[in-house]
């Protein structure tokens, strides 16, 4: 039985991309995001996963206004870096696991989660970065299953049915007869709003006690419907629906491997967290 041993949530901002091109990680403006990184590349180098299911939003590559799928899920064996272009020059494709992903895809329709399914896509910025910052030589040491949530175009998927397909897809892992370590990555948020009267917010108390819920209390933000969440967090801050379904894929019981929040990258607060299920509930 394959299964998940932990999770990593992350911000995704495109100017990380141009920081590491330039070498920018010890330049005071970034130092306090980039030593985020380290523990969790250690927590990584320690867990040796062999798949990540790397859950994001699109940012109008793969679909756009005009098509908009809630949730969508890659099947291919390998995703094109197309970051938008002010970013790392040359990232590799992520390989993909087209067997694992399509065992995913049975499960999760069967399980009432109708995905669009895609044996094509191209990974932007929100993907790709949180990836070179896993792996910054990136070599990378892990098959991926990109799954696209919206939290572009209204209306979006409430926080509780994110939470509820993290669950499908720890379901749908653990069904899998391989013995597979995975990760779950959820990346966007935290707080962050790019455009109109209230561009540049940003509600660091808002972000804490959602950080905190994620260690201690997972169900905490299903609570809160699509419009709560952009008064709270921002028109862009609901990217945190993606670190819901992370979130869901783990037991209630997890343990708090890191974390590091820092304000702003960007327009962004930038908030990073590590769990893993409390170490009794992971094979050895
Ligand atoms: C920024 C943040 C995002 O989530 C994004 O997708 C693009 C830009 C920013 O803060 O610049
Ligand atoms: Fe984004």
């Amino acid at each position: 039985m394959a299964s998940i041993v932990g999770a990593i949530t992350t911000s995704h901002v495109p100017a990380i991309g141009r920081a590491i091109e330039k070498g920018l990680q010890d330049d005071p403006y970034w130092k306090p995001f980039f030593d985020g990184f380290p523990p969790v590349r250690r927590w990584l180098a320690d867990v040796r996963p062999d798949v990540m299911v790397l859950v994001s939003n699109d940012h109008g590559l793969n679909f756009f206004l005009d098509k908009m799928p809630t949730f969508a899920i890659g099947a291919a064996p390998d995703y094109p870096n197309a970051d938008e272009g002010w970013g790392i020059a040359r990232l590799p494709p992520l390989p993909g696991d087209p067997a694992l992903s399509w065992h995913l895809i049975e499960s999760l329709v069967a399980d009432e989660f109708d995905l669009t399914t895609c044996q094509e896509m191209f990974l932007d910025h929100a993907s790709m970065l949180p990836m070179a910052l896993c792996w910054p030589d990136m070599r990378w040491p892990v098959r991926v299953i990109p799954v696209s949530v919206n939290t572009v175009q209204a209306p979006l998927p409430s926080a509780a049915r994110c939470y509820r397909l993290g669950q499908a897809i720890a379901r749908a892992v653990q069904a899998w007869p391989g013995d597979e370590r995975v990760v779950v990555m959820g990346t966007g948020g935290l707080s962050h709003q790019l455009d109109g009267e209230r561009a540049g917010f940003i509600n660091k108390d808002f972000d804490l006690r959602f950080m905190d819920s994620m260690r201690t209390d997972p169900r905490w933000a299903t609570a809160f419907g699509t419009v709560d969440l952009v008064r709270l967090a921002g028109t862009q801050g609901v990217e945190l629906l993606n670190w819901m379904v992370a979130r869901g894929a783990l037991p209630d019981a997890v343990r708090q491997v890191h974390a590091n929040y820092h304000i702003p990258i960007s327009n962004t607060a930038a908030g990073l967290m590590v769990l893993e299920p409390e170490r009794s509930q992971v094979p050895a």
